[in-house]
């Protein structure tokens, strides 16, 4: 039997877990001194497919970016309202667990979930998160949006390795089934 390819949370979490600030800031995540890109391009080479909830999308948009960050890879943006695709990204409402196993049982790399808070609780409930890599940035918020939304769901964990980009600790965690 082949085997499914996996959906990988990897996300940068403030000490105290949050995401971002209130308003949506990550300047306390950009302001850090890592080394080099800190793993990033190599876990996006490890992805053929990107997953996000809308506000992360939104917040993407108004970086001023010359071109959609993605754009080699397939994109999907979970909402609850109907927004007419791009030649990017695909927007997708109704049964997510259906949507992410058939992803899960096509031939492919694997999947990155980038975020944020609110998508990724779904995915939790609904069991569907098989990795977690997560890049600890040494600022404590207090308050602002977070990484663990209480909700229906609990992960025992085993930890894959753990690695250091100056100031930066990128944590892997493999769910246990
Ligand atoms: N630190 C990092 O590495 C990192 C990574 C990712 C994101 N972020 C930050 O996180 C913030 C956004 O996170 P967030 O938790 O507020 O929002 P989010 O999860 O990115 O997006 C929430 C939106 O996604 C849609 N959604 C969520 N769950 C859904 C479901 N089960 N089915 C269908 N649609 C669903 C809804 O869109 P509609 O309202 O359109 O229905 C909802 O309003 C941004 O500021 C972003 O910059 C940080």
């Amino acid at each position: 039997m082949k085997n499914k390819r996996n959906v990988v949370l990897f996300i940068a979490s403030s000490l105290d877990g949050y995401i971002a600030t209130k308003d949506e800031s990550l300047e306390w995540l950009f302001s850090v001194e890592g080394e080099g890109d800190n793993g990033f391009s190599e876990f996006y080479d490890t992805v053929d497919t990107v997953i996000m909830g809308k506000r992360t999308y939104d917040w993407i948009m108004n970086q001023d970016l010359k071109e959609f960050p993605y754009v080699n890879k397939d994109c999907y943006v979970f909402t609850r309202s109907v927004v007419e695709d791009t030649e990017n990204v695909k927007f997708v409402r109704g049964d997510l667990p259906k949507l992410i196993n058939e992803l899960k049982n096509q031939e492919g790399k694997n999947i990155w979930l980038v975020g944020g808070g609110e998508l990724l609780q779904t995915f939790l409930e609904e069991k569907l998160v098989d990795e977690l890599i997560v890049t600890v940035a040494p600022a404590v918020l207090g308050k602002g949006i977070p990484l663990f939304r209480e909700g229906d769901y609990q992960l025992n964990l085993s930890m894959k390795s753990v690695r250091t980009f100056n100031q930066f600790v990128e944590i892997q965690y493999e769910v246990k089934k």
